[in-house]
């Protein structure tokens, strides 16, 4: 399931990332270093070093912020966050259709992960770029994303997608993928929707002993989907 989720990032978090990206200078790299096989053929981008200081500066930015935030925890029921990275596409740049990678190595603790959501966070004002959608295909067609700064869309990671040429202006994201403690998109999908419903009826006066068996309902699925 693609979810948007909106203000991920409020303005003094954008300035700092946007002043800080700014002034990255030789942080910035070709966008292939990290590409697989498939990748690195139809990527032209460029993005900032992994393992510059800029790079977990703005890390630390992200990750506060995604801690926080309880549409995020109840959409992608995390395990494992790889550290979010950051590119930049300037005009006539883009990146063709691809699938990204199932595994990777986490590069703080050698770890495998095992990508299971891929998240795009937009940093660019809509207004500053023409081109750069998203497009995600899924089993019900092609989804054009282009979302505020601020703003974020997680999806499956199995979705083949690609970003559409810049015709004008630079589009700057940041971009991380998930492992999550419920791996099928189906059963985290459908934890999401029971969960949003709970939350709507905590607002309610609705009898309290039947929303008490929806929340135990909701635990005890997640604690049958579940992997840590
Ligand atoms: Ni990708």
């Amino acid at each position: 399931m693609l979810i948007a989720i909106p203000k991920v990032l409020d303005a003094a978090q954008l300035n700092a990332l946007r002043q800080l990206l700014d002034q990255a200078g030789p942080a910035w790299v070709d966008g292939r270093v990290t590409a697989g096989y498939q990748g690195a053929a139809v990527k032209f981008n460029q993005q900032i070093d992994e393992r510059s200081a800029v790079a977990l500066q703005c890390q630390q930015i992200v990750l506060e912020a995604l801690e926080r935030h309880p549409r995020f925890i109840s959409a992608a029921l995390p395990n494992t966050l790889y550290p979010p990275m950051f590119n930049r596409y300037g005009e006539g740049m883009n990146f063709g259709a691809h699938v990204d990678g199932s595994v990777r190595i986490h590069p703080h603790s050698g770890r495998k992960l095992r990508t299971d959501i891929s998240a795009t966070l937009f940093l660019s004002e809509s207004s500053s770029y023409d081109g750069g959608e998203l497009q995600i295909e899924d089993s019900y067609g092609t989804h054009s994303v282009k979302l505020e700064a601020g703003d974020m869309v997680i999806y499956p990671a199995t979705s083949l997608h690609q970003v559409t040429p810049i015709t004008r202006g630079t589009r700057t994201a940041c971009f991380f993928w998930v492992q999550s403690l419920v791996r099928d998109d189906g059963q985290r999908s459908t934890l999401f929707d029971m969960d949003n419903a709970i939350q709507k009826l905590n607002q309610t006066n609705a009898d309290e002993t039947a929303r008490r068996s929806l929340i135990g309902c909701y635990h005890n699925l997640m604690r049958q989907w579940s992997e840590t």
